[in-house]
C-alpha cells in the first residue's frame, strides 16, 4: 500500500507511477483522515510505502498527524518492508529522520528523493520554476522513478535523497520557525475582481478548510495543511497570500 499526500500534484504524480509499476493500492492520507480511517492490515507480502512533499525541510504536519493515529493490525516487524519517497523542489534536509522518529515503531527501510517543480511562492526569494527547469526536472523524474521501482522491487535498505546544505539549521532551527509562524492560511484572499466563484479551490482543498461565503467568494476556515492546491489551481488566479503572490508563477502538475 501506498500513503500519499500532494497538494499541486507532484506527489500525487509520484504515487501512481509507483502503484502501477510495483502493483500497489494507494491511500490518499487527507481523504483517510476525514474519514478517520487509521487502522490497516497488510496482505501477505505486502510493503508501505509513504509519498509526501518536503515542507520545509520535513514531512507536511499533516502526514505526521495521521501516522500518529495510524495502526497496522499484526505488524511484523521483520517481514514488513517500509520506505518513503519525498518530492522537492530541491532537497529535503533531515526529512529522512524526522520521518523514521514519527514512524516510532514501524523501521524505515529505505528513503528517497525526486525533485520536482517547486510549488512554494510565499516568501520573498521564492517562486515557481522557469518553463525549462520545471520541464527537465519532469523529464529526469522519469527514470528517477525507474530506478527508485526497481530498488523497491528488491527490498534494498538504502538512503538516497539529496539532503541539500546546511541540512541542521534547515530541519532543527528554520523548520520550527516554519511551522510555528508560516502555516496560517489567514492571509489567503480572492481577489472579488477576478474570483468566478467557481468553487474549484473549495472542491480540490484536501482539508476541506475551503468554503464559498454568501457572496460566492472562498473563505479560509483554519484549517489550512499549507500544500498550495488553492492558489495554484485557481483558474483565474484570483488567490494571492497578502501581496507577496501578486507577481508570483502560479504550477500544479499537468503530466
Ligand atoms: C509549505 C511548503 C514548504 C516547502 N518546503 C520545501 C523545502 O523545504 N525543500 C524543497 O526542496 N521544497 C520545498 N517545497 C516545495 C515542494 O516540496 C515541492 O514543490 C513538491 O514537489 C510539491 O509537491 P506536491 O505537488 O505533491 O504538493 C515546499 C512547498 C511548500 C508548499
Amino acid at each position: 500500500m501506498i500513503y500519499w499526500f500532494s497538494g499541486t500534484g507532484n506527489s500525487r504524480w509520484v504515487a501512481e507511477q509507483l502503484a502501477r509499476m510495483l502493483d500497489e493500492r494507494l491511500i490518499d492520507i487527507a481523504d483517510a483522515a476525514s474519514r478517520k480511517q487509521f487502522r490497516y492490515k497488510l496482505s501477505p507480502g505486502e510493503c508501505i510505502g509513504w509519498v509526501f512533499p518536503i515542507y520545509s525541510w520535513g514531512p507536511p504536519p499533516v502526514v505526521l498527524d495521521f501516522i500518529k493515529q495510524w495502526h497496522i493490525d499484526e505488524y511484523e516487524k521483520s517481514h514488513t518492508y517500509c520506505y518513503m519517497v519525498a518530492t522537492c523542489g530541491d532537497d529535503v534536509g533531515l526529512s529522512v529522520e524526522i520521518f523514521a522518529r514519527a514512524l516510532g515503531y514501524i523501521d524505515l527501510n529505505a528513503a528517497f528523493s525526486v525533485q520536482m517543480p517547486n510549488n512554494y511562492i510565499l516568501l520573498p526569494g521564492f517562486d515557481t520554476d522557469p518553463a525549462a527547469v520545471e520541464h527537465d526536472k519532469k523529464e529526469r523524474a522519469i527514470p528517477r522513478l525507474d530506478n527508485i521501482a526497481r530498488d523497491l522491487t528488491r527490498h534494498e535498505t538504502t538512503t538516497d535523497v539529496v539532503t541539500g546544505k546546511y541540512k541542521w539549521l534547515k530541519s532543527r532551527i528554520i523548520r520550527p520557525f516554519f511551522l510555528r509562524f508560516l502555516m496560517s492560511d489567514k492571509r489567503f484572499a480572492a481577489d472579488a475582481t477576478r474570483c468566478n466563484s467557481c468553487g474549484l479551490c473549495a472542491t480540490i482543498c484536501p482539508m476541506h478548510n475551503i468554503a464559498l461565503d454568501t457572496s460566492g467568494k472562498p473563505q479560509w476556515h483554519g484549517n489550512c495543511a499549507m500544500c498550495l492546491g488553492c492558489i495554484h489551481r485557481c483558474p483565474h488566479k484570483a488567490i494571492q497570500y497578502g501581496k507577496i503572490t501578486r507577481n508570483k508563477g502560479r504550477y500544479y502538475f499537468k503530466p
